[in-house]
């Protein structure tokens, strides 16, 4: 991993910000064409994107449909994050590029202009409600994991549960590894014995603070985990690949 690390650090500082623009475009006109296009609901899986499946009111006009309702929290929860953030605005608006020399001085905007976030970029403060939010999903999709492992009402192990249970996984730890968590968990106190559960904080940050110093692998490993989960599902119900049983 290291050594992979390192051969991209050896690439030129535009690479970085070019496959930032075309990995978050693809995610984002994917998702866009599964929430408003495609069915998301299989013989025994669901799409990652229409968890929790909800009703679509007959009121709301059919260009709403009713996972809308549910990807604004991930999603807000990924357009905010620190990390996301640092990489969309190096990769879109070029501010800066990158930290090697020579690519600053193509910022278009220079520092002493920076005024702040305004406009939309402003809900990047609520951050760590987007945060709550999330955790409402992923306690859906934990409860979806389980259904996978019952298919037709028995326990049962198939390649698409096992590739559902490693997407939650991700999701997951992506979320426990966030900035955000880790203030609220402890980082917000500067003294864990003047505390009530000080101890249990303090563990608990120092768990969070370990999964965040990997932050930026699980923001795009869990990316591409949603991506991937929902194209195997699909080719699964296209008949284009089976879904192997390993045990059942
Ligand atoms: S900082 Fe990235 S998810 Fe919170």
């Amino acid at each position: 991993m290291s050594s992979i690390a390192a051969a991209w650090r050896r690439l030129p500082w535009w690479v970085e910000p070019v496959s930032v623009v075309i990995v978050l475009s693809v995610f984002g006109l994917y998702s866009f064409a599964i929430v408003s296009f495609l069915p998301g609901e299989y013989k025994e899986y669901l799409s990652p994107f229409y968890s929790p499946p909800i009703p679509h009111p007959d009121w709301m006009p059919d260009f709403i449909t009713a996972p809308m309702f549910i990807i604004w929290m991930p999603l807000g929860f990924r357009a905010t994050c620190y990390y996301y953030r640092k990489a969309y605005y190096r990769a879109f608006f070029w501010d800066p590029p990158a930290c090697q020399a020579g690519a600053q001085e193509r910022e278009p905007r220079k520092a002493e202009n920076y005024r702040g976030e305004r406009a939309v970029f402003v809900l990047n403060n609520v951050h760590r409600y987007f945060l709550y939010a999330s955790f409402v999903v992923l306690a859906f999709l934990w409860y979806d994991t389980v259904l996978t492992f019952f298919p037709g009402g028995s326990f049962g192990v198939k390649v698409g549960s096992i590739i559902w249970l490693a997407n939650v996984v991700l999701l997951s730890t992506y979320s426990l590894s966030c900035h955000s968590l880790r203030h609220i968990i402890g980082g917000n106190k500067d003294c864990y014995t003047c505390v009530r559960g000080g101890n249990t904080r303090r563990k608990l940050y120092n768990g969070v603070s370990r999964l965040n110093l990997q932050h930026p692998q699980w923001a795009w490993f869990s990316l591409f985990s949603v991506l991937l989960t929902d194209i195997y599902f699909r080719l699964i119900q296209a008949g284009v690949i089976p879904d192997l049983t390993i045990l059942g």
